[in-house]
């Protein structure tokens, strides 16, 4: 079967590969070794070997609560909930919500909305649905929230025995209030390892159990994992290392060539939510210490009519890092009409995703041209071992970008600055000299 495949070709030179190979083989070697900082968020490089115990009980958690549920809440925020929504929303029909596809997966906790949740508990109002929590502190206050109120209407619906028997909570073994709280009530709970990080943890229960409850096929999402575990991995040379080669072309084109913006694109709607899991995973890792590629990202052709005049004329600091999926799962034939009042027939008998590819192929020559370096990666097709393989490739050369950069990519200390100010504008005990002191820069 072919594997995913990574091409720089309209981006860097062979000499510029060259000199920095060095520099990425040693940072993979760090990685491998685990001799470099954050060195204690390691477990995701093997969790696609390791995680294959857990599976079986991960599945049958999965079948019971699609037997029990019209409606599964997914809460969680950041790394806890973006790679089960990129993967389901990658599979699913991009109409299955009008389907009556059951059950629906939806989400929670991902904002302080009130209108969203005011929205989803209307939604819910006696409707059989159940609750995934994700949390690895057990503490951020999003899905801490959303958890309360939802868990207080399903109480309230069906009261508190069935409830339980609906709520499953993925937290870490031993801290953090939502532990303290499943114990207590008696919850189905899956561990988040202590060395995987919320941004590298959709291969853990945290992805798998709303993947599986949307009725996908984890297993195959993990051998294409597990696949890439090895073709990314130590054994793998630099020139046939997908994951090296990336992580040396965008330190390339940031070093080099002054393009400090990454722009993921797609041309698959559906891949959405790829690049928002990938945004946080590149963003929380690298952008520190006054470092890092801003990762954006745009879905074409959709936004070709938006942000295409900006990338083929705006300010030269963008490279853009293209997926490209090979074949679509489905057919669409552009028909003949007679009358060719809209001058079409030139397409007549063609499939829609020749136009697609068309498009795709003229936008990389316009964008080269006009000075934005283009960085591929092909995948066959979209399905649960592809996108498998697609996360791994991204986590590797996550971490090993992140040390070419000389950033510790496993943390993200800079999350908590909005985090500490909140509590003290809302007057958490414990913040009463943080509130004195916005209150007096306030005044
Ligand atoms: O990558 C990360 O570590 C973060 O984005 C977390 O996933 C996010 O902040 C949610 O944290 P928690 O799972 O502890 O609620």
């Amino acid at each position: 079967m072919q594997d995913i495949r990574f091409s720089y070709s309209n981006a860097v030179s062979a000499e510029q590969m060259q000199v920095i190979q060095p520099l990425v083989e040693k940072a993979q070697s760090v990685l491998a070794s685990g001799t470099g900082k954050g060195n204690d968020f390691l477990g995701w490089r093997t969790l696609p070997a390791d995680i294959r115990t857990q599976l079986d009980d991960i599945q049958s958690t999965a079948d019971r609560l699609r037997r029990q549920c019209d409606i599964i809440v997914c809460i969680g925020i950041g790394g806890s909930y973006l790679g089960a929504k990129a993967v389901i929303d990658a599979l699913q029909s991009s109409f299955s919500a009008l389907e009556n596809q059951r059950p629906q997966i939806v989400y929670a906790g991902q904002n302080i909305g009130e209108d969203y949740l005011y929205e989803l508990q209307n939604l819910l109002r006696n409707r059989s649905f159940g609750i995934i929590c994700i949390s690895k502190s057990g503490t951020t206050t999003e899905p801490a929230l959303a958890f309360r109120l939802l868990k207080t209407q399903l109480e309230e619906q069906d009261g508190k025995q069935k409830a339980c028997e609906r709520i499953v909570c993925i937290t870490d073994a031993k801290k953090g209030a939502l532990r303290t709280l499943a114990t207590q009530e008696g919850y189905k709970t899956f561990v988040i390892e202590d060395n995987i990080g919320g941004r590298f943890s959709v291969l853990s229960p945290v992805g798998l159990l709303p993947i599986a409850c949307a009725g996908f096929d984890i297993k195959a999402l993990i051998d294409g994992a597990e696949k890439m575990m090895d073709v990314c991995g130590e054994n793998t040379p630099f020139d046939q290392n997908p994951a090296m080669l990336y992580a040396a072309a965008r330190n390339i084109l940031y070093r080099e060539e002054g393009k400090k913006v990454e722009m993921l694109v797609n041309f698959h709607p559906k891949l959405h939510y790829v690049s928002e899991w990938w945004k946080q995973l590149y963003g929380e890792s690298e952008g520190k210490e006054g470092k890092g590629i801003f990762p954006a990202s745009v879905d074409f052709t959709t936004d070709l009519h938006s942000m295409g005049q900006y990338i083929q004329e705006g300010e030269r600091h963008l490279f853009e890092t293209v997926i490209s999926v090979l074949a679509p799962n489905h057919t669409v034939i552009f028909p003949h009409d007679e009358m060719n009042l809209d001058g079409l027939n030139f397409l007549a008998g063609k499939r829609v995703d020749e136009v697609n590819k068309m498009a795709e192929l003229g936008t990389m020559l316009a964008h080269v041209d006009g000075g934005v370096p283009n960085l591929k990666i092909e995948m066959p097709c979209l399905n649960e071992y592809y996108l498998g393989e697609l996360i791994y490739f991204f986590e590797r050369a996550c971490g090993i970008s992140g040390y070419v950069l000389d950033v510790n990519p496993f943390n993200q200390p800079g999350v908590e600055a909005y985090k500490k100010n909140m509590f003290a504008l809302l007057g958490k005990p414990g913040y009463e000299k943080e509130t004195a002191a916005i209150k007096a820069r306030l005044a």
